[in-house]
């Protein structure tokens, strides 16, 4: 039976509600326009996997804390954030099954919305001198933004390599769940050994995390964002990557050059899909995912069992198993 975000969290239940409080508090400001935009992005939430992460790493490294509800808010606002901001870099006007905060809002409202966001996260940390956690989640968000440019100035020429887009996915997102599980860790006041050893778990997770938001791109069903929008955006994923190089020379250039030209063309970019799926592109993407979470599992299984250490585990299977 497919895993349900419910259930998944049990162990931290009464956190999550509360976490859900605290972090709709934070987002409050006086100015109103900052106010409305702020209401508008907190009824339509995601997910919320990156606090959990950080309550059952906490949890199965023995303490839950005020610290570790900073932590995870600290994590969801810099999370939103740069959400808010990636739909301005890649023009996307949807978001959690809504309209994107730049589709409403227009760019430069968006942009200052993404900082308003980054900075009460920042203060969070400095206004109850939560230094370590804001240590490891400022090189989260530094790597965010490494991977972000890395990504666009690569998507330029198209010549992505399978290592390249490794190293921009383990920046642009592994390195966020990274970071929640070293917080977590973290802020139970564990030994820097231990909190290693979660930001690896972590990376592992994060790096599958992001190949299976890849393959939704590939896929035809509701995601609550565009689905497609990486070829428009010319943006080369493990899928596509992975089904150039089965290729030939004359019909990798074929493939590279509706993908440079044809980017609002929707029979050539289902063209570009067909490729893919019939190269095998998928398939490999998916072993590659399947890997990532068996590195992720195996260092799972050094902690102690517990009920948090399960639902960790059951979290890390819905990462490659969700539908969206
Ligand atoms: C989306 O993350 C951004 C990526 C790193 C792919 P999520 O899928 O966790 O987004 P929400 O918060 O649930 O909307
Ligand atoms: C993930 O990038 C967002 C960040 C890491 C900032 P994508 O552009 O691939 O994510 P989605 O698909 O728009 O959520
Ligand atoms: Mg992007
Ligand atoms: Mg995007």
């Amino acid at each position: 039976m497919a895993l349900k975000l419910k259930e998944i969290q049990a162990p931290v239940a009464s956190e999550m509600i509360e976490f859900e409080q605290k972090f709709r508090s934070l987002m409050k400001s006086k100015v109103f326009l900052i106010d409305k935009i702020m209401s508008y992005i907190v009824k339509r939430k995601g997910k919320q996997m990156r606090p959990m992460f950080v309550f059952l790493s906490s949890g199965l490294c023995g303490n839950i804390s005020e610290r570790t509800y900073r932590g995870a808010s600290l994590i969801e606002l810099l999370h939103t954030a740069s959400l808010v901001h990636d739909d301005v870099v890649d023009d996307s006007n949807f978001r959690r099954g809504f309209f994107s905060i730049n589709a409403l809002w227009k760019n430069k409202i968006a942009v200052l919305v993404g900082d308003y966001l980054l900075s009460r996260g920042l203060l969070l940390s400095v206004d109850h001198e939560d230094y370590d956690l804001l240590k490891i989640v400022s090189e989260a968000v530094r790597e965010m933004s490494e991977g972000e440019l890395l990504q666009m100035a690569k998507a330029r020429s198209l010549d992505i390599t399978e290592d390249l887009y490794y190293e921009v996915i383990r920046q642009k997102t592994a390195s966020l769940i990274a970071s929640c599980c070293a917080v977590g860790a973290a802020s139970a006041d564990r030994d820097k050994e231990t909190v290693m050893r979660m930001k690896e778990f972590g990376l592992h997770v994060g790096m599958a995390f992001q190949i299976k938001d890849d393959l939704f791109d590939y896929g035809s069903h509701e995601i609550g964002k565009p689905l497609g929008i990486d070829i428009k955006e010319k943006k080369m994923t493990l899928p596509l990557i992975y089904a150039l190089q089965q290729s030939s020379g004359s019909e990798k250039r074929r493939i590279k050059r509706i993908v440079k030209s044809n980017s609002q063309n929707q029979k050539k970019i289902q063209e570009v899909i067909d490729y893919v799926k019939t190269s095998g592109g998928i398939e490999y993407a998916e072993t590659v995912m399947h890997d990532y979470y068996n590195k992720s599992t195996q260092i799972l299984n050094e902690f102690p069992d517990s009920d948090y250490k399960t639902s960790l585990g059951q979290l890390v299977k819905f990462t490659i198993e969700r539908s969206k």
